[in-house]
């Protein structure tokens, strides 16, 4: 398929698979093994300017849109969804200053983000509230010129290694969503500290951290927008991050897909290469098709966003749950090819299947997107009637 990108994002997707292919690609599987955060490929993207992709210019960045950060993040995925997701949460982490920041706020935080200097964090999880993310309890309470935290996160990536976190929390739990705001905290605030590292099934190079807040003051000026609208400052930021992990799930599976291919070519059963048994033909065809469908459906809704359209939730719901569901039919027909290899962590596939798996739950699990879309169509059939 031809996407028709400018020269600019040519530029830029060839210098991230430049990067994947060179410095990701000889170190996944040993960052995968020890559960190691990337942090000299982290160094290595911001000295080749890839943090400053998301970044708008007159903050030091480059400016792009929704669709250069798909196209970069696509390209490290199709290496290592673990280090992917590292890059991609960073750009999660600022996206609610890009949103709702004041110019001083975007001043303070975005050039450091841009240059490399300090990493992001997005954090709205607790134990307590996944899918229903309007039940967090971390509280924060005004005090003079400061919030007083408390509370815990969970789940949130870049946790720990992060300097820059943007929290949301409840101002006044009586109201609801309409009660909760988003804060800017940093990391070495007094009465924030983290929680273990947690040891997950996939996308382990990646940092898992709980954000602990124990009396920890915050000055009032790092209220993200204003009071009651942190529920709101998340899903926008959802909103405009899913097709995000779209392309992780399209870059996982175009590696595992090539995977496939290479391996279904050499591999001698009956006389032939597997490659020649109509069986595993239609299993690579259906993966082939539905990859590109996945990846027309994530970069057709990044265009629509850079292209300023007002609302997008549905579209980019889609493009998350699509793309996931995509990911892990493809990962794991790919490690159905290799069969007794692919189940062998001598080759990458079955890294990449469990690397999938967190795409159809990240942002959003598979099923309250479904929900969420659902809403939008049937408000839209309403409006109709
Ligand atoms: N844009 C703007 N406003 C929105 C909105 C959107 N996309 N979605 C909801 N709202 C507004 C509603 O209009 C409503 O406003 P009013 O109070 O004025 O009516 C308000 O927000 C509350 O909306 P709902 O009643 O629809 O909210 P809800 O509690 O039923 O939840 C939900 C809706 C879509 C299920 C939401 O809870 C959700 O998205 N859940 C999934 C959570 C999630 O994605 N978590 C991921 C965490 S981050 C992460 O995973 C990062 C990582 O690790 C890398």
């Amino acid at each position: 398929m031809e996407y028709f990108l400018s020269e600019q994002q040519k530029t830029l997707k060839s210098l991230a698979r430049q990067i994947a292919e060179q410095r990701i690609l000889p170190v996944r599987a040993e960052l995968d093994e020890k559960e190691e955060f990337p942090w000299d490929l982290i160094k290595e993207m911001a000295s080749s300017d890839l943090l400053r992709v998301f970044i708008p210019e007159e903050y030091d960045g480059l400016g792009g849109g929704c669709f250069d950060l798909c196209l970069v993040v696509e390209e490290l995925s199709r290496a290592c969804g673990g280090i992917a997701i590292s890059y991609a949460a960073n750009a999660l982490g600022v996206l609610p200053l890009m949103l709702y920041g004041s110019d001083s706020q975007k001043a303070k935080y975005l050039p450091a983000v841009a240059s490399g200097n300090r990493l992001a964090a997005f954090a709205v999880t607790e134990a307590t509230a996944g899918s229903d993310a309007s039940a967090i309890r971390t509280s924060a309470k005004r005090d003079g010129d400061q919030y007083v935290l408390n509370g815990t996160k969970q789940f949130i990536t870049n946790g720990g290694e992060a300097e820059i976190y943007t929290v949301v929390v409840m101002t006044d739990a009586a109201k609801g969503s309409r009660g909760a705001s988003a804060l800017v905290v940093e990391k070495g605030t007094p009465g924030f500290t983290f929680g273990k590292k947690e040891k997950k099934m996939g996308i382990r190079s990646s940092a898992t951290r709980e954000l602990v807040f124990r009396d920890c003051r915050v000055p009032a000026e790092n209220l993200i927008s204003r009071e009651g609208m942190g529920f709101i400052v998340a899903m926008r930021t959802l909103d405009r991050s899913r097709p995000g992990v779209g392309a992780q799930a399209v870059g996982i599976a175009q590696g595992a897909l090539e995977a496939a291919v290479e391996y279904a070519q050499q591999r001698v059963q009956f006389g032939h290469p597997i490659s020649a048994i109509q069986a595993v033909q239609h299993m690579l065809a259906n993966m082939a098709t539905e990859l590109e469908a996945a990846r027309a459906l994530v970069y057709a809704t990044a265009r629509t966003i850079d292209a300023g359209a007002k609302s997008f939730t549905e579209e980019s719901a889609m493009a998350k749950l699509f793309a996931s569901d995509m990911a892990m039919r493809v990962t794991t027909d790919a490690v159905q090819i290799l069969a007794g290899a692919g189940y062998m962590r001598d080759y990458p596939v079955e890294k990449m299947m469990r690397d999938a798996k967190i795409t159809q739950i990240y942002e959003g699990t598979n099923q309250v997107i479904r929900s969420a879309i659902a809403l939008e169509v049937l408000k839209r059939k309403a409006k109709l009637e």
